[in-house]
């Protein structure tokens, strides 16, 4: 459970990243924090300037963190040119923050079609009326008269397809630092990094 002014300590750490995440996402959780899954998702496209913006952690295990979106977007389409990504997830009010760097990979298509299943009808048919998220649009009237028509093709009761150009991606990381804000800026950063393929994980402690 999260204390204030508590430190991080090399031997309080878990073996590895997802185990120690595991631990902090509970203290998140149970700190009562809106949006705990919120994630500041960043990307590069072959040209190599930086996009930004915020996505859902909707699931993680020890294969990475998984997030959903449109593969044609721009963070999409950045992703297909240069498939690497950071993450930050923002804790502030309990002084925590984890980021990650890692390659990414696009979910098989039966797991995203079991996650958009479990969606909400609205957002499923929210996701196929943004069809073209990122690019320009005339205006919300447009988005809405799409949301009406697609309403009308699926009416309640029956199911709305998984889009093609939708789905999840994960971020298999390459490292996963753990920060904790202590006194005189004094902060504790302890990182891991993958040192092989079979789950081998080396910690370093990060000057603040
Ligand atoms: C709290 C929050 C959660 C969000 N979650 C998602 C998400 O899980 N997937 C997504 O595609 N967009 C999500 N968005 C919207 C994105 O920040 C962004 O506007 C959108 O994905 C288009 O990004 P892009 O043009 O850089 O590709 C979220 C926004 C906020 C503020």
């Amino acid at each position: 459970m999260y204390q204030a002014d508590l430190g991080l300590d090399e031997a309080a750490l878990a073996p590895d990243p997802i185990t120690q995440f595991d631990a902090w996402f509970a203290d998140v959780v149970a700190a009562g924090l809106p949006e705990p899954s919120a994630m500041v998702l960043a990307t590069a496209g072959a040209d190599g300037t930086p996009s930004a913006r915020t996505v859902l952690l909707k699931h993680y295990d020890d294969r990475g963190f998984v997030f959903y979106t449109n593969y044609t977007s721009r963070k999409g389409q950045e992703l297909a040119e240069n498939p690497r990504a950071g993450l930050v997830l923002p804790w502030h009010p309990i002084r925590r923050q984890v980021t990650v760097v890692g390659e990414v990979e696009r979910l098989p298509r039966t797991e995203s079609e079991a996650y958009f299943g479990s969606r909400a009808r609205g957002s499923q048919l929210g996701a196929w009326a943004s069809e073209r998220q990122s690019a320009v649009i005339a205006s919300r009237a447009v988005l809405e008269e799409r949301f009406a028509e697609l309403s009308r093709s699926w009416p309640d009761g029956t199911e709305v397809p998984l889009p093609d150009f939708w789905g999840g991606f994960r971020v298999v990381p390459w490292t996963v630092e753990f920060w904790q804000g202590r006194t005189n800026r004094l902060h504790d950063r302890l990182r891991y990094r993958r040192t092989d393929d079979s789950g081998g994980w080396a910690v370093e402690r990060l000057s603040p």
